[in-house]
């Protein structure tokens, strides 16, 4: 059994120290052989940098996948072709810098990760996700059996739609960029293990991983205002996908969901007393 931890859509400095402090964790308690995470919103919500993607890669991601936010910081556009483990979706014209999928190796045998974004209520709107993925699927088919897609879209039908175009196809079609973690987790008749939203690795009392007030402040008032990364408590969601390496069937799908406490901050030390201080 070849098991794979995915962690969803990385919010800001909160959320990737949380992924950081508590990957080994994670790894170890659920047996993992391959990380994945969405660290679209990883810098300070918009984006991610080379630093952080070095930072995640060194934590011991395997690999990193994006979404609409991929471009936000300008100096990823530079790096990305020099990072094949940072995906960005697989859908965007041909000549785009980067790649939107990877096969890489494992000690259970090699394993593919695509990343796709959909259309629906979306910008930009990428070429079509279904033909896309098809044949991202096909030119990996003859290099591994397990391949897992990250499909990164705000409707549930289009990400249920491109679950289930996917069975039989792939292991496992796993849904991001709603920051919700849905309940609908469950492997499909062909053997493709499915959510439609892993849900976010951010700030828990927050809208999406953003400060509460400018947001609802935002819906109120209809204008602009920045959106700071909130802060507190961070929940870590994600899915543990076990897999038949054999096949590439998804044999379970478990959600990851836990809220991570602050660490309190350090006592005072006692004041010395006249004996100490001698
Ligand atoms: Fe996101
Ligand atoms: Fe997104």
């Amino acid at each position: 059994m070849l098991t794979i931890l995915f962690l969803g859509d990385i919010v800001g400095e909160p959320g990737r120290n949380a992924v950081i402090a508590h990957l080994a964790r994670l790894k170890e308690s659920h047996v993992v052989d391959f990380v994945v995470v969405n660290g679209e919103n990883a810098a300070a919500g918009r984006g991610i940098t080379p630093k952080i993607t070095i930072d995640l890669l060194r934590a011991g991601v395997s690999v990193i996948t994006t979404g609409d936010h991929i471009w936000d910081q300008k100096e990823i556009i530079a790096f990305i072709d020099t990072e094949p483990r940072l995906l960005r979706p697989v859908n965007y014209p041909e000549g785009a810098p980067g790649g939107g999928s990877i096969v890489l190796e494992t000690g259970k045998g090699p394993v593919g990760v695509i990343n796709v974004q959909g259309r629906t209520f979306m910008q930009p709107i990428l070429e079509n996700p279904f033909p896309a993925v098809e044949k991202a699927v096909e030119q990996m088919r003859d290099q591994t059996r397990v391949i897992f897609v990250d499909a990164h879209a705000e409707t549930t039908s289009e990400k249920i739609a491109i679950g289930r175009f996917l069975d039989g196809k792939v292991s496992a079609v796993i849904g991001t960029h709603t920051h919700v973690q849905t309940a609908d987790e469950q492997i499909f008749p062909g053997g493709t293990a499915f959510i439609c939203d892993a849900g976010m690795c951010g700030p828990s009392s927050s809208i999406l991983g953003r400060s509460i007030n400018p947001i609802v402040n935002r819906f109120i008032s209809n204008l602009p205002a920045p959106f700071p990364v909130a802060k507190g408590e961070v929940r870590l969601c994600g899915v543990v996908v076990s897999i038949d390496e054999t096949t590439g069937r998804a044999m379970q799908i478990e959600r990851v969901n836990e809220l991570i406490a602050e660490p309190s901050p350090q006592p005072a030390p006692a004041p010395a007393t006249a004996s100490q201080q001698a």
